[in-house]
């Protein structure tokens, strides 16, 4: 056996992946939630199997932890082929993109997450790659010597990621056969998606503190399962490991994560629009400096749920929080005041 010394922190990152590993749905069937999706994809899948063919290339565009790494996984398990992944920031050099194109076999998923992120020279190194199947190298020094020689390959399937699907570049786009958007998760869904992590946890919990973690999971799975792995240390250390729903509010609470799903980051938006900004319009920029975050991390990670819960609206001058932001806070609207204080 293969031994390894790891040290404390390797160790302890290590437990978290694996364990990611272990919660994620190997096939479409396991697959809960995005129901549209999942059958599609499944008729896709069925479709290119049966003609015995690589399955088109699919672009997944969608808020972040709704399962679009995941998805990739699964599309190579059921067609059979190995996954090889990569992403935009890394893929900064032709070189790059080469050195992943060459590793692929007849058959094979290779998954690019952030694709918004390939710079364009990269990307026009992938538009033949995706259409017939070939990578043109520019080999020798520039000038009299550099030539560009024809690699062929194999058949395989681009599947793409993405938070913000309007900023790939069309040509970029059209290239996708497939192109499907993941959105937020149902209630229900995400209760499934809780008890299922609850069982391979092996962690007991009430039908309560199961919908109270989907009702503040933001729709979001990698959040409920996140939360999910937190309460049960409250539960562990306060109550013999089982999850109610008092354990599972309380552990929340301490979490700093509001009925709404709001964490501390979403409130300071809000309050931001509203105290620093007189309720808004305010441009993203601004008001992400006035907070002292990233504009990326703003409108890719919390805007969006934001926006879906009607807590904020976009105008052309910019965000808005709308009279529920108000409401959920305990701001008078009319003033701006702490209401009871
Ligand atoms: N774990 C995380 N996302 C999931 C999903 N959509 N279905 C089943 N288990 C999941």
């Amino acid at each position: 056996m293969e031994e390894r010394i790891l040290d404390g922190a390797e160790t302890l990152e290590e437990s978290a992946s694996d364990l990611e590993q272990a919660l994620r749905p190997a096939t479409l069937k396991e697959y809960i939630g995005q129901d549209e999706l999942k059958q599609n994809l499944n008729v896709f899948i069925q479709a290119a199997r049966s003609r015995n063919e690589v399955l088109d290339h699919v672009l997944l565009y969608g808020p972040p932890g709704l399962g679009k790494t995941t998805l990739a996984m699964i599309i190579a398990n059921e067609m059979k082929g190995n996954l090889v992944t990569a992403s935009g920031p890394a893929l900064q050099k032709s070189g790059d993109l080469a050195a992943v194109l060459s590793t692929l076999e007849a058959g094979d998923v290779l998954f690019i997450d952030e694709i918004h992120r390939l710079p364009r020279q990269i990307e026009e190194i992938l538009y033949p790659a995706m259409e017939d199947f070939y990578l043109d190298i520019i080999v020798g020094k520039e000038g009299a010597s550099a030539h560009s020689i024809r690699l062929s390959l194999p058949p395989f399937t681009l599947v793409g990621a993405t938070t913000r699907a309007g900023d790939l570049s069309a040509p970029l786009r059209d290239r996708f056969g497939i192109v499907s958007a993941l959105n937020y998760y149902e209630q229900k869904d995400l209760e499934a998606i809780v008890a299922r992590t609850a069982g391979i946890l092996d962690v007991e919990m009430e039908e309560d503190a199961i919908c109270e973690v989907a009702l503040r999971s933001r729709g979001t799975p990698r959040i409920a399962n996140r939360l999910l792995r937190r309460i049960r240390d409250f539960a562990q250390v306060y109550n013999g490991g089982l999850i109610t729903k008092a354990v599972a509010k309380d552990a929340l609470n301490r979490l700093n994560v509001d009925e709404l799903g709001l964490d501390n980051t979403d409130r300071r938006f809000l309050e931001g629009i509203i105290f620093r900004f007189n309720g808004g319009p305010v441009g993203l920029e601004a008001l992400a400096s006035s907070i002292g975050e990233d504009t990326l991390t703003l409108s890719d990670m919390y805007e969006p749920y934001l926006l879906q819960m009607g807590l904020i609206n976009r105008t052309p001058r910019g965000r808005v929080a709308t009279p529920k932001a108000y409401i959920h806070l305990g701001v008078d609207y009319e003033n701006r005041e702490l209401l009871g204080h």
